[in-house]
């Protein structure tokens, strides 16, 4: 079985436009609420026809993903193989706990280039998909050169905030999508940071963006699931 094969299958459910939540370690994703956050998330995605992922906490990722439908992405992974590296978390073991693939290069959990270029080519030859954070449009385009699937830009000053990316610095969105396809045209380009409502994802996509990186717009929401139906109500 060849890995252009596997993926072509686990980009069932990635279609873009696509939203990506990212539940971070936050109190409300531990656990059981973590489940319940990603039920939601399946629920909404099944419900109105979109793609919808979602990033569970580390230790949850096995749990999540093999209880909802949704493409599940690992939050972060080590630039590691397997072998003697006690806590760390490799490739190997994300894909074998049923994730498709790992955010990496969050602005919360930063790495090397290096790092960044071991795990992207691994990730492939692994039949991982990847999606790198960026903080610009810069750092995106030298991203864009390692080939993964996915760059995500997220201005690290506007990550929690509410104040959506795509309304506050429209141009770091349209900037970023436009030096990253020139690049890697079949690169699927996110943005995020202060996304919390429909509107804000439609303007991710009018200005060329495939897709939203989110979290606390949903997680932290006191009706996750009416947050959620608002968000896919800008596609
Ligand atoms: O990974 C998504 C994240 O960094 C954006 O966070 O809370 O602004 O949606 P938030």
């Amino acid at each position: 079985m060849g890995v252009e094969w596997r993926l072509k299958e686990e980009r069932k459910g990635l279609e873009t436009p696509i939203i990506v939540i990212n539940v971070k370690a936050y109190a409300e994703s531990i656990g059981q609420n973590g489940l319940k956050l990603a039920k939601i998330c399946e629920e909404v995605a099944s419900e109105r026809g979109v793609s919808i992922a979602i990033c569970p906490q580390q230790v949850f990722l096995a749990q999540v993903a093999s209880s909802v439908s949704i493409p599940c992405f690992a939050q972060h992974a080590d630039a590691v193989p397997p072998g003697s590296f006690t806590g760390f978390v490799t490739l190997e073991a994300v894909k074998e706990a049923g994730a498709v693939g790992t955010l990496l290069n969050h602005s919360e959990h930063r790495l090397k280039i290096a790092d960044i270029e071991f795990l992207v080519s691994r990730a492939a030859s692994l039949g991982l998909l990847t999606i790198v954070c960026t903080n610009n449009v810069r750092v995106s385009r030298a991203v864009a050169a390692l080939k993964p699937y996915s760059v995500a830009v997220e201005p690290p000053e506007l990550i929690g905030t509410g104040r959506a990316v795509s309304k506050v610095d429209p141009a770091v969105v349209s900037d970023t999508v436009k030096a990253v396809k020139e690049i890697h045209e079949e690169c699927v380009v996110l943005c995020g940071a202060g996304i919390t409502n429909g509107e804000d994802v439609r303007a991710a996509i009018e200005l060329g963006a495939d897709g939203v990186l989110l979290a606390s717009g949903v997680v932290k929401a006191e009706d996750p699931k009416k947050a959620l139906l608002d968000l896919v109500s800008g596609i």
